[in-house]
């Protein structure tokens, strides 16, 4: 069956209890005693099945998908031919010791994935389980290939939970309160134009946001040869969908190669299509030094890889490794969603829905009075509720009360940022469905609005 013949037998929403619903509300019950406290809310409904683009819950209500497992599934849930490849792997085998033998699929999946990565250069490819840990993996190669240990990163960026990681991040205070982080980083507020922190406007301020980086760190407190690496997500995914200044990312090419720092795109979450190229960074035309990936890269078994230009690899064996960096299943996964995406052209439909999907938004939205920001590339897209458009105040409960509206209309899809609603649905979404999801997000906003 092709893809479009699978999606098209998927059934669209349907809510025949109100959700969460009673058999939901039993799995929290028995969830908040014995997990973790985590990031999980409990106006969600506990989830039973997913497929495509559409997810059901355990009291049987069915929803339109528009987090993708945390833009994880931008070929959507339980996509036959990743479960075909997949099982094929199975019958070779599920786990050998990828860091410590050579295996064909590690040298296939690394050269499906280097021959996407932007830049006319040589690659390496680190394979490791998650976002965090290929963000560890770029801190090291940074360190290493630079000799140095100060990193730069901005606010508000998401760039993992790991101590590492972590000191990169910067999006809520919740995430970095109370732990010990590495702490040679340095941070600067990311190009935010709708807050811009210096209070100027995109067309005068010359990208200060960048530019800043040379004439105030670098001139009074650290000597950029101490500096590793540059990380910037070139949109803000955790810290609320921010599409930055055209030339923001631009300009932070040009302070890299002026002092030979290296430039870090973490592409976990806008990586693999989802902003309307294949990349994140391409939007500005820019070539990183290295690239950061993770979620979407296998359709949701965990894998993260750091791909890097090849004369920055480690210079001695043992300088890095992981136990299951690397895992069979995983790279199977992803050199199917690889062949997947390109076959279909997927960041050019994300380009085209999202272009769609976010004029919609505009016309229906843009005078609603909570409404602050509408944004995005692709199918990354966010809208910044406000408690009034003059003061643009932070409105989170406004977010969150539209989000459940949603929820009880048949829609599942997360917050990020302070006070945003995250659009991120798998990028096969038919279209019908993200014109409904669309649809039930303005429906929501107008009425808590009224
Ligand atoms: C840009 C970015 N980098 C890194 C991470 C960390 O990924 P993981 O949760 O897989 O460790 C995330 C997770 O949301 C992310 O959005």
């Amino acid at each position: 069956m092709s893809l479009w013949n699978w999606l098209k037998s998927l059934p669209g929403p349907q809510i025949k209890v109100e959700p969460p619903g009673p058999k939901s509300r039993e799995i929290i019950k028995k969830g908040e005693k014995v997990l973790a406290t985590s990031t999980r809310e409990e106006f969600y409904p506990a989830i039973a099945k997913m497929e495509g683009d559409v997810i059901w819950d355990v009291d049987g209500n069915i929803y339109i998908d528009f987090f993708a497992g945390v833009a994880v599934l931008n070929v959507g849930s339980r996509n036959p031919e990743v479960i075909q490849a997949i099982q094929t792997q199975l019958n070779r085998f599920i786990h050998d010791a990828p860091q410590d033998f050579y295996d064909e699929i590690q040298v296939i999946a690394a050269e499906k994935l280097a021959s996407v990565a932007p830049g006319n250069f040589s690659k390496k490819v680190f394979f490791a389980n998650s976002g965090a840990e290929s963000v560890e993996c770029a801190m090291k190669v940074a360190q290493l290939a630079r000799k140095a240990h100060w990193f730069i990163a901005f606010v508000p960026s998401f760039h993992g939970r790991t101590l590492g990681s972590l000191a990169l991040t910067a999006s809520k205070k919740v995430h970095r309160k109370g732990y010990l982080v590495y702490p040679y980083v340095e941070h600067v507020p990311y190009s935010y134009c709708y807050r811009c922190p210096y209070k100027l406007t995109p067309d005068v301020c010359d990208v200060w946001c960048a530019k800043i980086i040379e004439e105030i760190l670098f001139e009074h407190y650290i000597d950029p040869n101490d500096v590793a690496a540059i990380f910037v997500e070139p949109i803000t995914g955790e810290g609320g969908y921010v599409v930055p200044h055209p030339k923001f990312i631009p300009t932070l090419r040009k302070i890299c190669d002026k002092h030979g720092i290296l430039l870090v795109s973490d592409e976990v979450q806008m990586g693999f299509g989802r902003t309307g190229k294949w990349w994140g960074i391409q939007n500005f035309d820019v070539v990183p030094d290295v690239m950061t990936c993770a979620k979407s890269i296998a359709a949701g078994v965990p894998l993260g890889a750091c791909v890097f230009n090849a004369k920055y690899d480690f210079p001695y064996p043992g300088a890095h490794s992981s136990t299951y960096g690397g895992n069979a299943l995983a790279l199977a996964a992803m050199v199917k969603v690889i062949e997947i995406i390109e076959r279909e052209k997927l960041y050019e439909r994300a380009r085209k829905l999202g272009e769609q999907g976010l004029k919609k938004l505009k016309d229906e939205l843009e005078d609603n009075p909570i409404v602050g920001d509408i944004r995005g590339l692709g199918l990354a897209q966010g809208i910044e509720i406000v408690k009034d458009k003059k003061t643009k105040a932070f409105a989170p409960d406004l977010r969150d009360e539209i989000i459940k509206r949603c929820v009880k209309k048949g829609l599942l899809l997360l917050p990020c940022g302070k006070s945003t609603i995250r659009i991120a649905p798998p990028l096969i979404i038919r279209e019908e469905m993200y014109e409904k999801g669309l649809d039930i997000i303005i429906d929501s906003i107008k009425e808590v609005s009224k």
